[in-house]
């Protein structure tokens, strides 16, 4: 197969890698936007490389011709994922979504593969746009904690460092940190809901902040600058104080200053309108 061709074969791979990164980003936006937990904490995505398709083709007997219908992960999507709550919640929004057809999954989590890996697999039908019209290929997204990411990206790298062929001492030992994965993640489970309420008060205060100083930034437009001077020093007095109800307090008052300056300037219209 000539050069030019693998591009042809992959580059709408390479679209729909690009694409499903740009949705499920898009998804952890929504979320955010809301102020709602959003299961996915990080996407990633890859088109296999023509290296790795060749390496696989030998290893399983594969010709050129079959690569496409045979290699279900040409295009590779990875979502991380913070607890392994998240990840049947990652599954299902998956499932009812109309761009994507699941067409079965691998579920590594329940069934620990020999090496330890561990981690959902999802196969996908996606449907890109080409140039040649509509293109109809699979797509395999990994679902998996931060915690497993962790060991199958080491364990790749020994994969690759000694050919397939780690050495028994060194199996074991990866077999003894996979199951201090599985201890570490349902240890964090644990205290999931405290780490769920620090991260959505450290989101909320992120959102009041933002509000605030938009807020002082619209107030420059109406009020002098001694008085925005003023209302910005008791802005960061308050913020040092780190105390949420005298935040929200502030806000509310500074909405009410916003009021007081729309009501004036509808009562006195400037001269020159
Ligand atoms: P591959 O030829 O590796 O694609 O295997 P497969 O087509 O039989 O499917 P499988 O579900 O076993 O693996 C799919 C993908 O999961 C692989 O390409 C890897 O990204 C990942 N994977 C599976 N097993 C392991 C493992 O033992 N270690 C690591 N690090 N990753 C794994
Ligand atoms: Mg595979």
């Amino acid at each position: 197969m000539e050069i030019h061709s693998w591009r042809d074969m992959l580059d709408p791979y390479d679209l729909a890698v690009r694409e499903l990164i740009t949705k499920f980003e898009h998804l952890q936006y929504e979320h955010k936007v809301r102020g709602i937990y959003c299961p996915i904490e990080r996407v990633t995505g890859r088109v296999k490389s023509i290296s790795s398709i060749l390496d696989k083709m030998q290893k399983k007997h594969v010709e050129i011709s079959e690569i496409e219908t045979r290699f279900e992960d040409l295009a590779g999507v990875r979502i991380i994922c913070q607890f392994v709550e998240d990840i049947p919640k990652v599954v299902h929004m998956i499932h009812e979504r109309t761009d994507m057809h699941v067409k079965y999954e691998k579920d590594y989590i329940e069934h620990m593969k020999s090496s330890g890996y561990r981690s959902y697999h999802v196969i996908v039908d996606y449907e890109v746009q080409t140039m040649m019209g509509p293109k109809k290929i699979q797509a395999e997204i990994q679902i998996r904690t931060m915690g497993m990411n962790f060991w199958s990206t080491i364990e790749h790298s020994l994969q690759y460092k000694y050919k397939q062929n780690i050495p028994p001492h060194i199996r074991e030992k990866l077999m003894k940190c996979a199951e201090a994965i599985v201890h570490l993640d349902s240890e964090m489970s644990s205290v999931r809901e405290e780490i769920m309420d620090a991260q959505n008060s450290m989101r909320t205060q992120e959102h009041l902040v933002a509000q605030i100083l938009l807020q002082i930034q619209n107030l420059y437009s109406m009020a002098n600058k001694r008085e925005i001077a003023k209302i910005q020093d008791e802005f960061y007095e308050i913020y040092r104080e780190n105390d949420m109800e005298k935040l929200e307090h502030f806000h509310r008052q500074l909405d009410i200053i916003a009021e007081g300056y729309q009501a004036q300037s509808l009562t006195y219209p400037p001269l020159c309108s």
